[in-house]
Order: C-alpha cells, then sequence, then structure tokens
C-alpha cells in the first residue's frame, strides 16, 4: 500500500503558494514510488494549485464539501465544483467541521457519497475527543463516527480513512504509538466487518495531530499506518518534505 503524505492548509496561504509544489519537488525529488503526495489548500486556491502541480506527481484536494450538486447554500462548495477546478480529493467531517460549522456523521455520509459520485477521492476523518479518552471510550466513539460517516451503501471502494485524535490537532500532543497501533486496528477491524478482509485491508488509514518530521518516522512505521494527514507542519515545504522522506525509510 502507498504512503499518502497529506497537508491540510486549513485556512492559510494565498495565491502566491501555487509554488509550492515546485518548491516542494526541489527538496523532495520524484525518486520514492511509494509515496503519494497530497495539498488541500483553501477553495479559491485549488485551480491554481492543480495547474502549478502538472507534472510534478502531487495531488491537490479542497477541505470540505456540500452533498448537494447545486442550489440555494450560500458560501458552500459542491462536489461538482471542487471537481471542475481539477482536485482529485476532498478531505470531509474534519473535527474543525464538526465542531464549529455543524458537520454531523450523517452529513459527512451524504458529503462522501456526492464526492465518490463525482470520482473524488474522500478523505473522513474521525477521532475522539480529550474527555472520551480519559473516559476510556476512545475506540467507541472513533467506531460510531466511523459507521456513522461512511455512507450506508458504500462499498469501501475509493476511500481514504483518517484518524486525527481531536485533543492532538495543533496542540504538540499525540497518542503514545501504542494508542494510534490500537485505534488503527480498531478502525481496520470495523472496516473488515463491513466490506470483509479484501476490500478493508485496500482502505489506507491515515493518521493525524500534531505529526512533525521529528515523530514521523515512528508513527509512519506502524504496519496499519498508511499515511499522515498534517496541519501546521505541512504548510512549510521543508517540513513537509523531511515528514515525505520520513515515509520512505
Ligand atoms: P496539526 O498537524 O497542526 O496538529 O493538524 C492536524 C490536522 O488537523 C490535519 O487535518
Amino acid at each position: 500500500m502507498k504512503t499518502l503524505i497529506a497537508a491540510n492548509w486549513k485556512m492559510h496561504g494565498n495565491l502566491g503558494w501555487a509554488q509550492k509544489p515546485a518548491e516542494f519537488r526541489r527538496l523532495f525529488a520524484q525518486s520514492n514510488d511509494n509515496v503519494e503526495i497530497l495539498l488541500c489548500p483553501p477553495a479559491h486556491m485549488l485551480e491554481p494549485m492543480v495547474n502549478a502541480s502538472k507534472g510534478l506527481d502531487i495531488y491537490i484536494g479542497a477541505q470540505n464539501c456540500h452533498d448537494q450538486i447545486s442550489g440555494a447554500y450560500t458560501g458552500e462548495l459542491s462536489a461538482v465544483m471542487v471537481a471542475e477546478t481539477g482536485a482529485q480529493y476532498v478531505i470531509l467531517g474534519h473535527s474543525e467541521r464538526r465542531a464549529m460549522f455543524g458537520d454531523t456523521d450523517k452529513w459527512v455520509a451524504a458529503k462522501t457519497s456526492a464526492v465518490q459520485k463525482v470520482g473524488l477521492k474522500p478523505i473522513i476523518c474521525v477521532g475522539e475527543r480529550r474527555a472520551d479518552r480519559v473516559a476510556g471510550q476512545a475506540e467507541e466513539v472513533v467506531g460510531a463516527q466511523l459507521s456513522g460517516s461512511i455512507p450506508p451503501k458504500a462499498d469501501g471502494k475509493n476511500l481514504v480513512i483518517a484518524y486525527e485524535p481531536v485533543w492532538a490537532i495543533g496542540t504538540g500532543l499525540t497518542p503514545t504509538i501504542e494508542d494510534i497501533a490500537t485505534i488503527h486496528d480498531h478502525i481496520r477491524s470495523c472496516l473488515t466487518k463491513r466490506f470483509g478482509v479484501r476490500i478493508a485491508d485496500k482502505i489506507q488509514i491515515l493518521y493525524g495531530g500534531s505529526v512533525k518530521p521529528e515523530n514521523a518516522e515512528e508513527i509512519l512505521a506502524l504496519g496499519d499506518v498508511a499515511g499522515a494527514l498534517i496541519g501546521g507542519a505541512g504548510l512549510d515545504m521543508k517540513s513537509l518534505a523531511a515528514i515525505a522522506a520520513a515515509a520512505g525509510e
């Protein structure tokens, strides 16, 4: 399975950042076929970033979209519109969206269907809050989010899952390596129950939450961690290149 190194730029950057794909490639040459790079900029940068990434073997993705194709949804972007920019991925159900913008499991499932229908690849984010972990309910919470956020009719194909513990995002804190392994195992077994081992084994499960060059190698070495979803460290191409290099180790 390929390792996916994905940077979620959140609401950072400007059109000048379209030079970052080339900068990244100067720092991390296209020598490793096993590492895929994905940059997820704010919506207004999608098309320029797609153009700037041509020939560089870098995927571009959106950070969210609406579940409807079009309509009176002021401020929203549909999956069709994302596809029109040439982007290939959409992050869905990020904890910031769940906490601040009303994304529920059910809505994430509807968005996922819309994304898959237009041939884009969804990255569904799940993760427990600190209180859930303290209460010993991390697996239960992640399992419930997973089952509610994957559409009822999904076949398990064309799907990426990202485990992002809410308390690890932007805090510099990470779960222990054992805890990451435990949750990734749990996610894999939920997927296996639902889709069967043959399909479940092909689903990439990423880890996200304070991934940086210093901890990337240890996290990415875990058997069931097929990549990383990176916030802060993904804004800087030097850090991102170091993380990508760690993935290739
Ligand atoms: P940080 O890497 O800044 O913790 O953010 C993780 C994240 O939210 C990626 O989606």
